[in-house]
């Protein structure tokens, strides 16, 4: 703890905060979203671009939120004012971001705790099969009056109890136990999918490239549809990496000076994107079998939207028999673990920045929060039934959620905080605090142009595209 002062928390070591960031990062949208972009903009043409974004693009922000954190010794809501304080104001809008998520990711949550649940009772009780007719039962789970909010309750009170157990003893310890688990299924059930016979088509549609999906109405090469891709990757890679909205601010600030970021980040990127690739063939390949089984259209069966996790999957699990059950409740394990050390670090970052800002105590903050997000996830959990009616510009409010934060503010959060490292502290501000724990900053010319030039005017795009495609202006489908 040499150069943190005395009363801020700090990880053990590096090796703790790499597995905490990762953490964080991999979560719903490795297991779900990434496998059926990859799916539907071509597989291995999107998982090359999107790993070209990461070491680039998401390198930049990570490294820049991190250091702004270990900088300041500050929560984003405070950190950005320290630096000065002009910008106070983005602190405060980087703060809203999770406090918006996190109760509608606990929601969601719920969802994953109730499959989780059914699939287990499944595996005693071999007879009983609610989920045979997957798209009713999900229906009727999120339409109903209580039993979404309860399970959202529940997983939001998990997380209060790691958090107020503090960075070492709670957050830390978890992952220790739950992210070895969480690779442990992965790659379990991966191997079971590879194994499957005749899984060869599905990881091939996977992982070789396509370029079908470059290409326009008219066969020919579309850039526009290039466009898109790159688009819809980079919006993948902003919401997986956890970027933009402060949670790798807080998380900095709790590392040690002596440890490098430039290494860790790379560990980070490294994790995350393999998580997401193996998740792409845990249920791409499974899916495309049942589609051509079924003699459904392989683009519309991964084109399902969340109901790929929630509807498809479990059709598909009920087609492998006995072993069903048991894959499905491995399966819905692994992910309500991933999205419980995500939504452990929005909870944290929302905490932090109470503590920082008012001085309160780490358990009070928890205590607090907890009723903040238990009352804001009320809309969400509520939304598909007694209040479906309510739909602000047209979307329930777990959609309206998602839209405002993912497509409206983090991009915003993300163009600003490059203008204030580029133009306003400079780049060299970021440096000197990487070579605190570093000999060399390897990727500093990368960084420096990433961050004054080409990184504002991509994720500008992003905002534009974002916005477009959520309310339906011009041919936006990503
Ligand atoms: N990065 C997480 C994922 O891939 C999502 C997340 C979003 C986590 C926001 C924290 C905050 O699912």
């Amino acid at each position: 703890m040499e150069n943190t002062s005395p009363k801020r928390a700090s990880w053990s070591g590096q090796l703790a905060f790499v597995l905490a960031a990762a953490a964080s990062a991999i979560g719903l949208g490795n297991l779900w979203r990434f496998p059926y972009l990859a799916a539907q903009y071509g597989g291995g043409t999107f998982i090359l671009v999107y790993v070209i974004l990461v070491v680039t693009l998401g390198f930049t922000l990570m490294t820049t939120e991190i250091a702004i954190g270990r900088m300041t010794q500050q929560s984003q809501l405070t950190a950005y004012s320290k630096l000065h304080k002009g910008f106070g104001p983005l602190g405060l809008l980087a703060t809203v971001i999770p406090v918006v998520i996190v109760p509608y990711y606990c929601v969601i949550g719920g969802w994953v705790l109730k499959y989780f649940w059914t699939y287990l009772a499944m595996v005693f009780d071999p007879s009983a099969d609610p989920i045979a007719d997957a798209g009713g039962f999900f229906g009727g789970f999120i339409g109903a009056p209580f039993a979404p909010f309860g399970y959202g309750l529940l997983f939001i009170f998990v997380c209060a109890l790691v958090i107020a157990l503090g960075v070492k003893h709670g957050i830390e310890k978890s992952n220790l136990v739950l992210m070895p688990l969480l690779f442990v299924m992965a790659i379990g059930i991966a191997a079971y999918v590879v194994c499957l016979p005749g899984s060869g088509d599905g990881i091939k549609y996977y992982l070789v490239p396509n370029m079908d999906a470059l290409r326009g109405a008219d066969g020919a090469f579309s850039p526009a549809q290039l466009a898109k891709t790159i688009l819809g990757a980079m919006g993948q890679m902003f919401y997986s990496l956890s970027l933009a909205m402060g949670i790798m601010i807080t998380y900095g600030s709790y590392m040690r000076k002596t440890d490098s970021i430039e290494k860790s980040v790379r560990r980070i990127e490294v994790f995350d994107t393999l998580i997401a690739i193996v998740a792409g063939m845990m249920i791409i390949p499974v899916v495309y079998m049942f589609a051509v089984k079924t003699g459904t259209p392989v683009h519309e069966a991964m084109n399902a939207g969340p109901g790929l996790m929630f509807v498809t999957l479990p059709k598909v699990f009920a087609d492998f028999g006995r072993a069903g059950a048991f894959v499905g409740a491995v399966f819905f394990l692994l992910v309500a673990f991933a999205a419980l050390t995500s939504a452990i670090s929005l909870y944290e970052a929302c905490v932090a920045s109470v503590c920082d800002l008012l001085g309160m105590k780490r358990r009070n903050a928890t205590f607090f929060m907890f009723f903040v997000i238990a009352f804001l996830s009320v809309f969400s959990a509520l939304g598909f039934g007694v209040w479906g009616k309510l739909t602000p510009f047209g979307m329930d409010f777990l959609t309206f959620f998602d839209f405002v934060t993912n497509a409206v503010l983090m991009p915003i959060v993300a163009i600003v905080t490059c203008v204030f490292v580029g133009w306003v502290i400079k780049p060299k501000a970021i440096e000197e605090e990487i070579l605190k724990g570093e000999k060399r900053f390897v990727a500093r010319g990368l960084y420096n142009v990433m961050v004054k030039y080409v990184a504002p005017v991509l994720i500008g795009a992003v905002l534009i595209s974002e916005i477009c495609r959520n309310l339906g202006i011009g041919n936006w489908k990503i």
